[in-house]
């Protein structure tokens, strides 16, 4: 059913430092599934990892190209997806997005959009706006497959 636990980032500074350390983790065919609304920050924490993997800061937000790719500093690639405007799983054939998976690491907007290419082995991260806060977020994070044990490392 996978592991669960709960984050909270109260600010910009917060979501960095959390960016951080999950960024310490990854490594090849790691597939982080980034959820919530609009403007929770979903970006913003992709960001930071690959400001720390693929030193590039200010990364765009891949709304428009639906993929962003980036060198490791380390080797190895890293993909910055945002599938909100995909329609139809055969748009994610054409992308390649399954083969990514299993050797890049992949940083995923909008997975709902996924269907039945959903990895089994997935880190799920869902932002949440904290009532009364402008910029506190809950980051809900569950473990599937690989990921059961180690969101206990993040
Ligand atoms: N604690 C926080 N963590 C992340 N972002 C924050 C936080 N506090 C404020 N923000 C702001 O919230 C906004 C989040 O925008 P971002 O583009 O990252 O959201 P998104 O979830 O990717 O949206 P979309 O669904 O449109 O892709 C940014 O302007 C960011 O500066
Ligand atoms: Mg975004």
């Amino acid at each position: 059913m996978g592991m669960t636990r709960s984050i909270r980032l109260d600010d910009l500074a917060a979501t960095d430092a959390f960016s951080a350390r999950l960024a310490a983790l990854l490594g090849a065919a790691d597939v982080i599934l980034l959820t919530g609304d609009l403007g929770t920050g979903k970006t913003t924490l992709a960001r930071g990892v690959i400001a720390r993997l693929c030193g590039v800061k200010d990364a765009p937000s891949p709304t428009y190209t639906i993929v962003q790719l980036y060198d490791c500093l380390d080797g190895g690639e890293l993909w910055h997806a945002d599938l909100y405007r995909i329609e139809d799983p055969s748009e994610l054939e054409e992308l390649g997005l399954d083969e990514a998976f299993d050797t890049a690491i992949c940083l995923v907007e909008w997975p709902d959009r996924l269907g039945e290419h959903l990895p089994p082995d997935r880190l799920e991260i869902r932002l949440e706006t904290l009532e009364g806060s402008q910029t506190g977020r809950e980051a809900r994070l569950t473990g599937y497959g690989r990921w059961e044990t180690r969101i206990d490392d993040i």
